[in-house]
């Protein structure tokens, strides 16, 4: 926040006229209404808020903005609070104005020849794909916080999730965006056009900013039709090297339709199947590494998917790439194939202690980099337990270090924790791969991204962040990193 500082007896007026703006519904400072939302979904972050704001509309927004402006209350925005680095929760002063969107949740239009959908950013993921598949469309991206997760929130932090491997991160699903800025002003572009070249491009630079440059009101999104039919398959194999293989093995035989290939390790579908009641593993032989793959065709190529997938396994199979397979024999199976994998993080979340990590380094360097990781931390720091799942198709996975049995959450966070992360994040660096590849910075990686990032990004991010919101109103503390000089005392 800026230099001033008020005094709680000075935030009354700003209370008032915040409620005159957004109505009765709009603003509460009840303990139990604000309570769910002032924790992050790890459990890791618990803050204070002056209020929470509900606004109905952007110009709702617009004038609360300005009304912040005006009294000098930092705005903390939040969708369905399901990120992993504690961005959408508010710091412990209690004076900043957590600004949920979740209800505004409308979708506008949805237009099957364009291919187009427009809806407000509190719209929830699953709505948006069930909204769309009642029009024989689909949205391609999904992520297992889709029963929470916002648009809004997809878009602040460029969300991935499962099917980036063929449809690209939230980047590549925006087409248009609407959203306020910090000085109130709203910034109109949700109309697309397939070729502008007047400068900026200002949807991306807002896109993945995690809502320090803007709070996003609504977006034009990419819909595909409806896919013709899917196989989930489901694979057992000795080690990343041959999932790596089998990847390609996959591209070269399946093409285009390959949608999802995930990695899950031995350990982690122990810990799911421990943590979903009445779940089943796919296979009945126990193997180091599993492999989720979805297949996908258009209706011209559903009756072919089978017998593509068949061929498939039973190439890899024949080459040595896999020990053992199935197909999901129908969708109830291929969804809970799915749900297998969705859950890895809310059972290891359940399972203890653990600090995670959620990199990137080149995806033909992935396999070699996890084995010589997680060979280094558990060594260099005895009795922890490394796990990685997640996308290797993108060259990203999930890296949890898991605390020694009997360590005690926080204390164990505060002594090993951040150590252990130092390392992961330097062997990253050493390999030219990204601290973030998925969830963000939030506050979570904030001063790893000081001391790890490139000095010229990073100081492009402070001069971007400068210009456009000067009084440092827009979610303060969270993806940019203070200058060096302001950092220390
Ligand atoms: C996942 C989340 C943690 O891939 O990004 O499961
Ligand atoms: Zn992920």
């Amino acid at each position: 926040m800026s230099q001033t500082v008020e005094t709680s007896r000075d935030l009354a007026p700003f209370l008032n006229k915040a409620e005159r703006i957004l109505g009765p519904r709009g603003l509460t400072r009840d303990p139990d209404l604000l309570d769910p939302w002032l924790t992050d979904w790890r459990g890791v972050y618990k803050g204070e808020a002056l209020a929470m704001a509900s606004p109905a509309s952007a110009e709702e927004v617009a004038a609360l903005v300005r009304l912040c402006v005006d009294h000098d209350v930092a705005i903390v925005p939040q969708g369905g609070n399901s990120g992993m680095c504690g961005g959408a929760t508010p710091d412990s002063s209690g004076r900043q104005l957590l600004l949920s969107l979740r209800r505004m949740d409308t979708i506008h239009t949805i237009d099957a020849e364009s291919l187009q959908v427009t809806c407000e950013a509190g719209v929830v993921l699953q709505n948006l794909h069930e909204a769309a598949e009642r029009e024989s469309l689909r949205f391609p991206l999904t992520l297992g916080g889709k029963g929470s997760a916002t648009i809004g929130g997809l878009i602040s932090t460029n969300a991935g999730g499962t099917q980036v491997l063929r449809h690209g991160t939230m980047r590549a699903q925006v087409l248009g965006l609407q959203a306020v800025l910090a000085d109130g002003s709203l910034f109109n572009g949700l109309t697309p056009l397939k070729k502008d070249n007047r400068g900026f491009d200002l949807k991306q630079l807002l896109i993945g900013s995690e809502g320090t440059l803007g709070i996003v009101t609504a977006a034009t999104l990419r819909l595909l039709p409806a896919i013709g039919a899917r196989r989930v398959l489901w694979a057992g194999l000795a080690s990343l090297q041959r999932a790596r293989a089998l990847l390609l093995h996959c591209e070269a035989t399946a093409a285009e339709a390959v949608e999802g290939f995930e990695i899950i390790p031995a350990y982690s579908l122990a810990a799911v199947l421990k943590h979903i009641p009445g779940s089943r593993a796919p296979l009945d032989t126990e193997h180091p590494w599993h492999v989720l793959i979805e297949l996908v065709a258009d209706p011209s190529g559903a009756d072919q998917l089978q017998d593509l997938a068949e061929r498939l396994l039973a190439s890899a199979l024949e080459n040595g790439l896999i020990d053992n397979a199935t197909i999901a024999a129908n969708d109830a199976q291929a969804e809970a194939f799915w749900l297998l994998r969705e859950s890895i993080s809310a059972a290891e979340r359940a399972r203890g202690p653990a600090v995670q990590h959620d990199i990137s380094v080149a995806v033909e360097k992935m396999p070699d980099f996890v084995d010589m990781v997680t060979a280094r931390v558990e060594e260099r720091f005895p009795g922890t337990r490394a796990i990685a799942y997640g996308h290797l198709g993108d060259g990203n996975v999930h890296l949890h270090v898991l605390a020694p049995p009997g360590s005690l959450w926080g204390e164990w966070q505060k002594t090993e924790g951040k150590p252990i992360s130092a390392f992961v994040y330097d062997c990253v660096t050493e390999w030219g791969g990204s601290i973030s590849a998925e969830h963000g910075i939030g506050q979570a990686k904030l001063s790893e991204l000081a001391r790890l990032g490139d000095p010229v990004r990073l100081g492009t991010m402070r001069t971007v962040k400068k210009a456009l919101d000067p009084l440092n109103i827009l979610n303060p503390g969270k993806l940019v990193p203070l200058a060096p000089e302001q950092s220390t005392p």
